[in-house]
């Protein structure tokens, strides 16, 4: 599993097959509405481009056997927070619960920390999404608690999990 995960650097040519997987309701559900749906192949084009061309945003296109299966990234935060770097992840739905994002986390959580001069790796969940939470779970991340209803999506108030991981406890 580990060979068949990769991380690769993003490039504007995946920006089609990118569009293609994101295009989908129930990943933007789980997503901040700046992950819009419909999924448009202009959309993935500005995004790549936005987050190629800014240091603090390390975002890579996740392979699986050799094929796009989503995206993950580490975002730094500024100011007193400048070495804490959020997490963000989502996997196209036909490669759900092989283990994808798991290994991807995992192995995002070893770049960061080896490359970007952080302490922090924080990632927030709707408290509706169990299984991004496992994912986090099973990569050591430590439940910090819940604000309460800090989320508003499709209509609906909901509490955001949040989770983190220091550098000494990898
Ligand atoms: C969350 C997401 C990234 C998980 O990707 P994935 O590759 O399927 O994750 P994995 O296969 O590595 O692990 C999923 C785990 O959740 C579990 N799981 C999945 N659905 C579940 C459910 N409804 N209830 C309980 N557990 C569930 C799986 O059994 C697995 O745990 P296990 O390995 O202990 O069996 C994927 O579903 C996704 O992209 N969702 C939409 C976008 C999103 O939520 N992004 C994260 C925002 S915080």
């Amino acid at each position: 599993m580990e060979k068949t995960v990769q991380l690769k650097t993003m490039e504007l040519f995946y920006a089609k097959d990118f569009a293609k997987l994101a295009n989908n309701k129930a990943i933007q559900k789980n997503m901040r509405d700046v992950f819009p749906f419909p999924y448009k192949e202009k959309y993935a084009i500005d995004f790549i481009k936005k987050m190629t061309s800014s240091s603090n945003n390390n975002v890579f296109a996740i392979f699986y056997k050799g094929k796009l299966a989503g995206a993950i990234g580490l975002h730094r935060m500024d100011d007193i927070n400048r070495f804490t770097a959020e997490l963000g992840y989502w996997i196209g739905e036909p490669f759900w619960n092989k283990g994808i994002a798991s290994v991807a986390v995992k192995k995002m959580i070893q770049y960061g920390f080896q490359n970007l001069d952080i302490n922090r790796i924080f990632a927030s969940t709707l408290e509706t999404n169990i299984a991004s939470q496992r994912v986090l779970l099973k990569n050591n991340f430590i439940f910090e608690g819940i604000s309460r209803k800090s989320a508003y999506k499709d209509g609906v108030f909901l509490d955001e999990h949040r989770f983190s991981l220091l550098e000494n406890e990898r």
